[in-house]
């Protein structure tokens, strides 16, 4: 969708041109386009545009006179002063988007600024990455003829570096289109995304980028004891599934494992869940939709620093006649025993058996683990952060800056043996929930059990996997998050 330009914008005969300005700090926003600078210079004068972030003029270009731009449509967007970095392209290139679907406009070009300090590949990967994720649409289950909203089928960037241009265009595109496979997993609903849709998607990227797949069956999952899947998947009628992807590159690099939950559908279990909202659980899968997305990314990038594991333990939670009763008590891959005193915090139980699972057969360097786990991060963090829990520093940094720069924040939350201290089971090795107090980190503080020494970040995804943060590129339902941060640290890792 998005394409370098070999037109000049004033030649550009397409559906909308957009140029973006930044704020003087007196006086009209400057434009290297004449025509448009006569456009921009009258609406200061109005007093209505001085570039600030977010800022527009629309407007309907002169068709006649020499200079006169040829696009059907002149868009001009604020970007502001202060701080400009690639977050206020991606916001600007999601206001783009917005304005082109409200309009109808299919074919945009967009200018890329000069003279700013930011790197011509920064900001032309802003761009695209808000290009894509703010043209986002789910329509498939619309009927076909429904054309209310526009729909932008093809973006190019005019820039005077064009190698640059060229770079920021390929990785922003890359991520961006990754975070969409992972927002249409999450849109689909659960009769529609099943453990056996996870499996499916997993193998036919392993197809087609050159990954290796193998998704272990419940009959495998027995032989391994992973009774933790199993006995969340007790109610359920749709069998379980653990897709393994391995994109193995360099037998020198290190070996980052990926985690991600993958329950199509949390009803709670016997611990029945309200119905009010029930059906935003189908978005419980977010954290396993995010890591496979991410192997996309990776795989499709060729990079090459460190060799990736995915992992997605996938099943449903459902009430069935066999399903788990509180009290019960599983075992788990490797042999500790849980007391189930609550089935709705399942997501614990099936990330347990994946993590122990992987660390003993990958020996990963560093485990990454990505769930909507628990209710209680949205007490804690709202809708705007991650939340982060860790047995490694150098793990937090890598992931806080890679959180900053992908414009995925998220933030820490402390571990420790007084929150341990309170999954103490008196007739097993641990209870699977504490008591209200600290919810997101006695979540963490189970997962960790199953970790031993390796290093390991849990990130909570369930304030941010949808209603993330109101941002231009960030739509209505599930954001994708997850899918950009996990490719920064990727992109950037160093041993
Ligand atoms: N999938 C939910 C967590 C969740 C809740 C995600 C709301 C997004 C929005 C998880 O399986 C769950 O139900 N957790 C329980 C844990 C509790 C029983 C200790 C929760 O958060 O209430
Ligand atoms: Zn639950
Ligand atoms: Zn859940």
């Amino acid at each position: 969708m998005i394409k370098l330009s070999k037109t000049m914008p004033e030649k550009y005969s397409g559906d909308l041109v957009a140029f973006l300005v930044s704020q003087p700090k007196k006086g009209s926003p400057k434009c290297a386009q004449t025509q448009v600078q006569k456009v921009i210079k009258r609406a200061h004068a109005s007093g209505d545009f001085v570039g600030k972030e977010g800022q527009v003029i629309f407007h309907y270009p002169e068709t006649t006179g020499k200079n006169r731009l040829h696009a059907k449509r002149l868009l001009v967007l604020g970007v502001g002063n202060e701080k400009i970095d690639q977050e206020s392209f991606r916001k600007a290139g999601g206001a783009i988007s917005a304005q082109a679907i409200k309009t109808k406009a299919k074919k945009i070009m967009v200018v890329v600024p000069e003279n700013l300090d930011l790197a011509t590949s920064d900001v032309a990967a802003g761009l695209s990455e808000g290009l894509i994720l703010g043209a986002y649409q789910f329509k498939k289950y619309k009927a076909k003829n429904n054309d209310e909203v526009g729909e932008l089928k093809e973006a190019l960037l005019f820039a005077e570096d064009q190698v640059s241009a060229r770079r920021g265009i390929k990785f922003g595109a890359i991520g961006a289109r990754a975070a969409c496979i992972a927002r249409d997993m999450a849109n689909e609903p659960g009769n529609q995304w099943t453990p056996s849709h996870f499996a499916d998607f997993a193998k036919q990227l392993a197809k087609k980028n050159g990954l290796v797949c193998k998704v272990l069956s419940k009959a495998q999952m027995k032989q391994q004891g992973m009774g933790g899947i199993l006995g969340v998947n007790q109610g359920s009628d749709q069998p379980p599934k653990m897709v393994i992807l391995e994109y193995k590159v360099n037998p020198k690099a290190s070996t980052l494992l990926l985690v991600g939950k993958g329950l199509t559908f949390d009803s709670g279990g016997i611990s029945l869940k309200p119905s009010a909202g029930m059906e935003d659980m189908k978005y419980d899968m977010c954290g396993g939709a995010a890591v496979l997305s991410a192997m996309q990314a990776v795989s499709e990038a060729k990079l090459k620093k460190v060799n990736v594991i995915a992992i997605v333990p996938a099943t449903e939670n459902l009430p069935g006649p066999s399903a788990l009763k509180p009290g019960d008590v599983i075992s788990q891959y490797g042999g500790k025993t849980v007391e189930v005193k609550n089935t709705d915090a399942e997501g614990r139980l099936i990330l347990a058996d994946a993590l122990a699972y992987g660390i003993k057969k990958f020996k990963p360097d560093m485990v990454v683990d990505m769930a909507t786990l628990t209710g209680a991060v949205i007490i804690g963090l709202g809708h705007h952060r991650t939340g982060l829990l860790s047995n490694d520093d150098d793990l937090c940094e890598r992931l806080i800056s890679a959180g900053e720069e992908s414009g995925e924040p998220v933030w820490r939350l402390p571990l420790g043996p007084e929150y341990t201290k309170q999954l103490k089971s008196t007739i097993a090795d641990l209870s699977n929930i504490g008591n209200r107090a600290a919810g997101t980190i006695t979540a963490g503080a189970f997962l960790q059990e199953f970790v031993g020494d390796t290093p390991w970040a849990h990130l909570d995804i369930a304030g941010t996997a949808w209603n993330f943060t109101e941002k231009s590129y960030v739509p209505k339902g599930p954001s994708g998050v997850g899918v950009r941060i996990l490719f920064e640290l990727i992109k950037n890792w160093r041993k």
